[in-house]
């Protein structure tokens, strides 16, 4: 049947069926799927095709969740539109109205927030407890609790929590724990297998690792993944699948980055461990026979003057995030922790000489060559 100009110009389209299988997953940017037939659409509920709306799955977000799945040796995993998302969802998994959290206070800042606040109006109370200190964690504890949260490196002061304190107390209590691996990735730690029940990643770092995503991922048994699945679905926190595609195509040279970005990080450390302008490095140790990881965070002299510092930094950028290949700088206070209260930001110490580094895969002489400038021309 001939059709109109209007009809042809929306009607086109390259035969699928006939398409040999792409190298790299195709992006499937489409908010829907098709159907030829009432029974093929029927067959989606039945579970034959996986695919109907993309909020509900796509493929693109599907084989990122899968991917960290692999790499963090779980069951499941499914992906989010951003690491928060992954938190909420991971915990609303977990937790209902009336539950209690034990969460350790050396956490990322808008993870703070939104533990303290917006868990607050849906009824889920939190404890922040310093995580290094068992008998805190067990003194927090009330028959409420549910879920004991933490992360596997903190930020910004990198202290590697004992995972498996957290999982014997939660043995103990019968609670469910959940880590953020954001920042040592599947590379350095695999939390899962120390006996943690749900592990989340603000995928945006170092499983993009080019700073162009924004997505998250839970990953953990087939139960936890579901339920939390059940949430981003419910709760529109979908990742699409253009993000989700390009966090898979950063997931493949992770190795490799966090490979070069820990080496560089290591010597990072020790040079400014050296340096007359430096007051305290913080950097783990024993993270895993891999590396420590590849942020440095740095507590400079008072003498220091930080406006100065920032702005003589030369090629690297002042960044309010981490994880990317460039080696960046960022103000906890300012920025990732500006939300926590005044009390809090003390006793943790982040002050205003509290600089934190994310080192890329540059060559390391530049980069030590470029904070080495920046102290100098700050010194007061
Ligand atoms: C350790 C950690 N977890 C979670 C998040 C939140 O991730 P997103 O910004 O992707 O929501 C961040 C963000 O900086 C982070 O540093």
């Amino acid at each position: 049947m001939a059709q109109s100009f209007e009809t042809k110009a929306v009607h086109f389209s390259i035969d699928q069926e006939t398409i040999n299988r792409s190298k790299t997953t195709p992006i499937y940017q489409t908010s829907v799927f098709s159907f030829k037939t009432l029974e093929e659409l029927e067959s989606h509920y039945t579970g034959e095709l996986p695919y109907l709306y993309t909020r509900n799955g796509n493929p693109n977000p599907d084989e990122l969740g899968q991917a960290v799945a692999l790499l963090e040796n779980a069951e499941a995993g499914v992906a989010s539109s951003s690491g928060l998302s992954a938190i909420m969802a991971g915990i609303l998994a977990v937790c209902k109205h009336g539950d209690h959290i034990v969460a350790s206070e050396d956490v990322y800042g808008g993870t703070y927030h939104f533990l303290e606040q917006q868990l607050e109006q849906i009824g889920i109370s939190v404890t922040f407890v310093d995580f290094s200190q068992p008998e805190r964690i067990e003194e927090a504890i009330a028959p409420v609790t549910k879920l004991l949260y933490s992360e596997t490196i903190t930020n910004p002061f990198l202290r590697t929590e004992s995972i498996e304190t957290m999982v014997a107390i939660a043995k103990k209590h019968n609670l469910t724990t959940m880590v953020d691996n954001t920042f040592a990735t599947p590379y350095l730690l695999r939390p899962l297998d120390q006996g943690i029940d749900i592990v989340i990643h603000s995928a945006t770092k170092y499983i993009g690792g080019h700073s162009d995503v924004t997505a998250g991922v839970v990953v953990g048994s087939k139960k936890w993944v579901s339920l939390a699945k059940e949430k981003i679905v419910n709760w529109g926190a979908n990742v699409s699948p253009f993000e989700a595609w390009l966090a898979c195509r950063g997931l493949k040279t992770m190795a490799l980055r966090m490979r070069q970005q820990c080496e560089n990080a290591e010597k990072l450390a020790s040079f400014l461990q050296e340096h007359p302008a430096v007051e305290k490095v913080f950097y783990p140790k024993n993270v895993s026979e891999k590396g420590n990881g590849a942020i440095v965070s740095v507590q400079l002299k008072p003498e220091i003057d930080m406006s100065a510092f920032f702005s003589n930094l030369s090629w690297v950028a002042i960044v309010p995030s981490l994880a990317g290949v460039e080696t960046t700088v960022s103000y906890p206070i300012a920025t990732s922790h500006r939300a926590l209260p005044e009390a809090i930001q003390q006793k943790l110490g982040i002050t205003t000489h509290l600089v934190r580094i994310s080192v890329g895969i540059e060559d390391f002489s530049d980069i030590a060559s470029a904070f080495q400038q920046a102290m100098k021309l700050a010194e007061k």
